[in-house]
C-alpha cells in the first residue's frame, strides 16, 4: 500500500486531535461559560497542531498505536496553548493577533485570559491522568514527564529568561538556553509521551528524544527567522515583533543566513538521531523537513 502524502497525514491527524480535544474539554456553555468559551475560543483557533502530531507520530514510529496516545496528545496541545494565551499578555509579548484571531485578553480581558490559560494548563493533566499505564511507563511517570517539561525549570524558565532577555545582547549559548526551554523542551516531552504511550525501548526513547531536542531547538529559529520574513496576513501573529520588542533572537544574533544554515543543521541532526528507528520514523523524517520549509 502506497502511503498517504504528507498534507493529508497532517490534516487526518489534526482533525483526530481536534476531535480528541473537544471530548476532554468542558462544553463551552458549561457553567462558568465565560472560561470554557475562553479555553476553546484560543485552543479552536486553527494552531497547527504540530505537538499532538508528533506525539501520534513518535507513537506510531515505536510501533504503538495512535489511539492510546491521544490523551498525551491532547494534554500537550493544552499546555501549548495556555503558555500562548499567557505569552500574548500585555505583561508578556504584548500581542494582539494569534493564530489569525485576535488574542484571547483582546476578547475576554486579561483576568479571563489569565484564567483560561490556568485552566487550559491544570486540565492538561487530567486529561493525561487519562491515559494508560504501558509496563514500562506508569502513569505517575508519564505526569512527571509533562510537569517537569511544563514547569520552571523548562518552559517556564525559557519565558523567564526569554522577558530577562529583552534588550540585552545575549551571547548564542544562551540564547541556545532560551530557546531548548521554552519551546525545545515541551516539543521533545511530546514526541516521548507518544514514545511512552507506545512502551518504547530505552533505545527508542533515547532516539527520539535526540531528534525532539534538535527539532524543538530547529522550530524556535524558524519562528525567530518567519518573525522577520513573513508576513502578519501569513503568519496569523504581528510580524516584525522581535525586532520591536528587542527580543533576543537567532536573526538578531546571527543574521538570517547563519539562522538558515543553523535550522539546517538541526533539522540534519535531527534526522540522524532517527537513524536506530529505521523506515518505522518515516514520517517525523517527513515532519522535520516539512518544518524545516514552513512558511507560517
Ligand atoms: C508558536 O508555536 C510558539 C512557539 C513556541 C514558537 P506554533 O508555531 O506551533 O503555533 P501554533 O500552535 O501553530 O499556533
Ligand atoms: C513562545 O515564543 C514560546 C512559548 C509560548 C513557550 P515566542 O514569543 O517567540 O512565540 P510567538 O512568536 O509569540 O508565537
Ligand atoms: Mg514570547
Ligand atoms: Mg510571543
Ligand atoms: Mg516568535
Amino acid at each position: 500500500m502506497r502511503p498517504i502524502p504528507l498534507t493529508r497525514y497532517l490534516a487526518t491527524r489534526s482533525r483526530l486531535v481536534d476531535r480528541a480535544l473537544d471530548r476532554f474539554l468542558p462544553r463551552a456553555t458549561a457553567k462558568p461559560s465565560t472560561v470554557h468559551k475562553a479555553m476553546r475560543y484560543s485552543l479552536f483557533a486553527g494552531g497547527k497542531r504540530m505537538r499532538p502530531v508528533l506525539t501520534l507520530a513518535a507513537a506510531e514510529a515505536c510501533g504503538g498505536k495512535i489511539e492510546r496516545a491521544l490523551p498525551a496528545a491532547s494534554a500537550v496541545e493544552c499546555i501549548h496553548t495556555y503558555s500562548l494565551i499567557h505569552d500574548d499578555l500585555p505583561c508578556m509579548d504584548d500581542d494582539d493577533l494569534r493564530r489569525g484571531r485576535p488574542t484571547n485578553h483582546k476578547v475576554f480581558g486579561e483576568g479571563i485570559a489569565v484564567l483560561a490559560g490556568d485552566a487550559l494548563l491544570t486540565i492538561a493533566f487530567e486529561i493525561l491522568a487519562q491515559a494508560a499505564p504501558t509496563p514500562r511507563y506508569s502513569i505517575a511517570a508519564q505526569i512527571r514527564e509533562l510537569a517537569d517539561a511544563a514547569g520552571s525549570r523548562w518552559l517556564i524558565g525559557g519565558q523567564i529568561a526569554d522577558l530577562e532577555g529583552e534588550g540585552r545582547k545575549l551571547t548564542g549559548a544562551e540564547l541556545r538556553y532560551i530557546h531548548r526551554c521554552k519551546t525545545a523542551a515541551l516539543l521533545t516531552s511530546s514526541l516521548r509521551l507518544g514514545a511512552m504511550s507506545a512502551n518504547a525501548t530505552p533505545a527508542q526513547l533515547k532516539a527520539i528524544t535526540a531528534f525532539g531536542q534538535n527539532l524543538g531547538l530547529a522550530f524556535q529559529v524558524i519562528d525567530d527567522i518567519l518573525d522577520v520574513t513573513q508576513t502578519t496576513e501569513k503568519l496569523g501573529k504581528t510580524a516584525g515583533k522581535d525586532i520591536a520588542a528587542t527580543k533576543a533572537t537567532f536573526p538578531a544574533i546571527y543574521g538570517l543566513e547563519k539562522s538558515r544554515a543553523e535550522a539546517r543543521k538541526l533539522t540534519a541532526a535531527a534526522h540522524t538521531a532517527l537513524k536506530p528507528l529505521r523506515e518505522k520514523a518515516t514520517r517525523l523524517r517527513e515532519i522535520a523537513d516539512y518544518l524545516l520549509a514552513r512558511e507560517y
